[in-house]
């Protein structure tokens, strides 16, 4: 028997209604750090491949539930299929992070286009369908997206970068270019994930994780706009279905990004201090993080002290637990069974 999503413990939290605990999952939690996903990755001959197997990427999907049983579970795939669909090459080399054919030119984004997106990301919906038969049935099950600005970024600068340098100047000397690559961008956003709620996904999260690199006035453009328009249209076509939003880096704008872009939740990073944005963000508005990933690779009593801080602070308001970046790789998942224990069993 499938539980109905609206008793879920972290669609309830996303909703504002009691729960006996605050809900928790871990960005990145399937991946390198887990032996049984090291195992599967081995099989295939590239990342984007695991990606696109239903088979392999409910599988790695699981492995962190049957692990440690989180409240949910975080469809396995990865930002850059919505570039890879729309035709940028996108390559993900060992060790080196994903390589894009960088779009810098009209002609280079002329090239692109949506016939033929949802042919390439079918594997995807058919991986939400399964996870949403397969997942216990107390488990929501998270879709997501990349936002406008983290997917230009990549497909600007060609790669990861440290300060989207590239794409932070193109935006500025050709704005209607890339005001046509954020809305193109935008677009795929909403019909991929309008796409991943009719296979099943019950919550959507919006990665804008290079937010923190733009000033105010390119935020407000090239961030908060798109955002809103996502969110605005995925409302009207799934009242039910909330969303998150974590702009990474965000910072003192984080308030006003809030009010915009008017969330179910707002994803918080590692170095917003947690009281703080408990003291500047409306406190009906449900927090997300943001336990350092780096205090769990360290893991013991010093990270349990940590956690304990955390459930201090955001007592008495909806808060869904997570770190305040992706779990990394070296992390020892003894780790996190000490972690998963403490949140499931330990003083609310
Ligand atoms: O959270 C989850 O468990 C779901 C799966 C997921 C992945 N990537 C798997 C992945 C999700 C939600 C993402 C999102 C993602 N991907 C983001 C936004 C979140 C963030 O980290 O800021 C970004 C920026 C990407 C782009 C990306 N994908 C990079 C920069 C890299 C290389 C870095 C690295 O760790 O190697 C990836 C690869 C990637 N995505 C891996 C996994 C498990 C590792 C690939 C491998 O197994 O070889």
């Amino acid at each position: 028997m499938q539980v109905p999503p609206g008793q879920k413990r972290l669609i309830r939290t996303l909703n504002g209604q009691e729960v006996d605990r605050p809900p928790f999952w871990l960005m990145r939690q399937a991946g390198r750090y887990l032996p049984e996903y090291r195992a599967i990755r081995k099989e295939v001959p590239d990342f984007l491949t695991l990606c696109y197997s239903p088979d392999l990427a409910v599988e790695v999907t699981l492995q962190p539930i049957r692990r440690y049983g989180m409240d949910a579970a975080i469809l396995f795939s990865d930002i850059l299929v919505v570039p890879d669909a729309l035709g940028v090459k996108v390559a993900f080399q060992q060790g080196e992070g994903p390589v894009l054919e960088p779009i810098r030119t009209v002609e280079a984004l002329d090239r692109l286009s949506l016939s033929g997106f949802h042919d390439h990301l079918t594997p995807v919906y058919r991986t939400l369908s399964r996870l949403r038969q397969d997942l216990p049935q107390e488990t929501a099950l998270i879709g997501f997206a990349g936002a406008p600005w983290t997917l230009a970024a990549y497909v600007v600068e060609g790669s990861g970068s440290k300060d989207f340098a590239v794409a932070r100047t193109l935006a500025r000397t050709d704005e209607p270019l890339f005001q046509r690559l954020i809305d193109l961008l935008t677009d795929a956003i909403i019909t991929f994930l309008d796409r991943q709620v009719q296979a099943g996904a019950e919550v959507l999260q919006l990665f804008d994780s290079w937010a923190g690199v733009l000033p105010e006035d390119q935020l407000e453009r090239w961030c908060i706009r798109p955002v809103v328009r996502i969110i605005t249209e995925l409302r009207q076509r799934h009242p039910d279905v909330p969303v998150i939003h974590f702009p990474r880096g965000a910072g003192l704008s984080l308030p006003k990004v809030a009010a915009a872009v008017n969330a179910q939740a707002i994803g918080l990073d590692t170095s917003i201090p947690i009281a703080e944005a408990v003291r500047i963000l409306p406190k009906d508005l449900c927090l997300q993080g943001n336990l350092d990933p780096v205090s769990l690779v360290a893991g013991g009593p010093a990270m349990l002290a940590q956690l304990a801080q955390l459930r201090e602070v955001t007592r008495g308001r909806p808060w869904v637990f997570n770190l305040g970046h992706g779990v990394l790789q070296q992390t020892d998942p003894g780790e996190v069974q000490r972690l998963a224990d403490e949140l499931r069993t330990g003083s609310p």
